[in-house]
C-alpha cells in the first residue's frame, strides 16, 4: 500500500515542487494549505506533471480544531513534511506578531496532532538564516546559531527549538530540520514555479521579472562587501534537489535510518555565488542583457554564506545535482510560461 504523507504548504513554491517529488517516489500525498501565499494553479501544476491529483484541503494550520477534524479523516498518515509559514524576511520586521503567531503556532498544532494520532516522523522547512554571519565558511551544521535580525528568522530558531524540546520531552516524534540556503529555479517542466505576490523581495524572481518586462530594472544591493566583485554571495540551490532530499529525509524517519531523534542537515550545494554572478548566468541562460543598477546595501544582507555539504552528502546520500546555469534556465522558463499562461 502507498505511504501517506500529508504536506502541508504543498500549495507554495517548495512544497509543491516536494509534493511532485514524493508522487513520483510512490507515496501518496495530502496538502494542507491555506493558499495565503499561492494559488491553486499550482494543484494543478502538479497534476499536469505528473498525472495525479494530490488530495487537497484549504485550511489554517492556526485553526486548531479544523486540524484535528483533519487527522480524524486521515487516520493513516505516515510522516509530515511542514513547509507553511510565513517567509518574507522585510514583512516579518512589520508584522512580528502575525509571524510569531503563524509560525509557531502551524508548528504546535501540526505537533499535537501528530501526537495524538501517534504520527512520528516530521521534517521540518529550516533555513540558513539561523546562522547570521557565520565566522567560519562553508557553515557546518554545529556552527553556532546567531540572534536572528528579524521575527521571520526567529521563528525558524524558535520552531527547530519547539521540535528538539518536544522530542527530548520523551514523546514519540522524531524529525529532521532542514536548513535550506537558497532555492531558487523551477520544476524544468515549467509548470511550477515560485509565484511572489506583488513585488519580489528575493534575487532570482526580480530578475526574471525584469526579463520580461515587469520590473523596469534589477536594484543590486551593494558593491562594497569584502567579496571579490563587492556583491553578497550565496549558495543557490535548484528547488527540485532541494525537493528530492524532503523525500529521501521523510523515508529516513519511516524507513527508522535515523540516527538520532532529532537531525539537523545543510541542504545547499556548496557553491557560493556573487549576485553578479548570477546575474551573468541569468544573461547567459536567456540570451539578453538584464539592466541593473548598484544601489546601497539592504539592511539586514549577511555578507557571504554557503554550506558545508558534507554532512547532507554522507547522511542522506543526497547530493544537489542542478547547476547555476539550469536554475537560471528553469526560472526564467517558468516566468515565461507563467506570464503567457495568465496573460499577467
Ligand atoms: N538582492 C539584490 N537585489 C534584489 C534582491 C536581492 O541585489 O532585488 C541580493 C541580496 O542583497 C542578496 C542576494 O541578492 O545579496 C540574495 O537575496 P535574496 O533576497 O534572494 O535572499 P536572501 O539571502 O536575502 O534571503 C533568503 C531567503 C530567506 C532566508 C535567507 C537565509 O529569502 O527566507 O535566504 O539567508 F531566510
Amino acid at each position: 500500500m502507498q505511504k501517506k504523507i500529508l504536506v502541508t504548504g504543498g500549495a507554495g513554491y517548495i512544497g509543491s515542487h516536494t509534493v511532485v517529488e514524493l508522487q513520483n517516489s510512490g507515496y501518496e500525498v495530502v496538502i494542507i494549505d491555506d493558499f495565503s501565499n499561492s494559488l491553486p494553479d499550482s494543484l494543478k501544476g502538479i497534476e499536469s506533471i505528473t498525472g495525479k491529483k494530490p488530495f487537497f484541503e484549504q485550511l489554517d494550520l492556526c485553526d486548531a480544531a479544523g486540524l484535528k477534524l483533519f487527522f480524524n479523516k486521515h487516520k493513516n498518515i505516515a510522516g509530515c513534511i511542514h513547509f507553511a509559514a510565513s517567509k518574507a524576511v522585510g514583512e516579518s520586521v512589520n508584522k512580528p506578531l502575525h509571524y510569531y503567531r503563524n509560525n509557531l503556532n502551524s508548528l504546535m498544532n501540526l505537533m499535537e496532532c501528530m501526537i495524538a494520532n501517534g504520527v512520528e516522523p516530521l521534517v521540518f522547512s529550516s533555513s540558513c538564516t539561523v546562522y547570521g554571519q557565520p565566522e567560519k565558511l562553508p557553515v557546518t551544521e554545529d556552527a553556532p546559531i546567531l540572534k536572528a535580525l528579524a521575527p521571520y528568522g526567529n521563528t525558524k530558531q524558535i520552531c527547530e527549538e519547539i521540535i528538539q524540546d518536544t522530542i527530548t520531552s520523551g514523546v514519540k516524534v522524531k524529525a529532521i530540520a532542514l536548513r535550506y540556503f537558497n532555492p531558487i529555479g523551477a520544476h524544468p517542466s515549467a509548470k511550477i514555479g515560485e509565484l511572489p505576490q506583488g513585488i519580489p523581495n528575493n534575487l532570482v524572481p526580480y530578475i526574471t521579472q525584469t526579463a520580461f518586462g515587469v520590473r523596469k530594472e534589477l536594484s543590486v544591493y551593494g558593491n562594497d562587501y569584502n567579496t571579490p566583485d563587492g556583491s553578497c554571495i550565496r549558495d543557490y540551490i535548484h528547488v527540485v534537489d532541494l525537493a528530492k532530499a524532503h523525500v529521501i529525509a521523510i523515508s529516513r524517519l519511516i524507513n527508522g535510518i535515523n540516527k538520532k531523534p532529532y537531525e539537523i542537515f545543510n541542504l545547499g550545494t556548496g557553491n557560493g555565488y556573487s549576485v553578479f554572478e548570477v546575474i551573468k548566468a541569468f544573461e547567459k541562460a536567456s540570451g539578453k542583457p538584464l539592466p541593473h543598477k548598484v544601489v546601497p546595501r539592504r539592511e539586514g544582507d549577511i555578507e557571504k554564506i554557503y554550506a558545508d555539504t558534507k554532512f547532507a552528502n554522507e547522511e542522506l546520500g543526497w547530493k544537489a545535482q542542478l547547476g547555476i546555469d539550469d536554475m537560471m534556465a528553469h526560472a526564467w522558463a517558468w516566468e515565461q510560461y507563467y506570464r503567457k499562461a495568465t496573460h499577467a
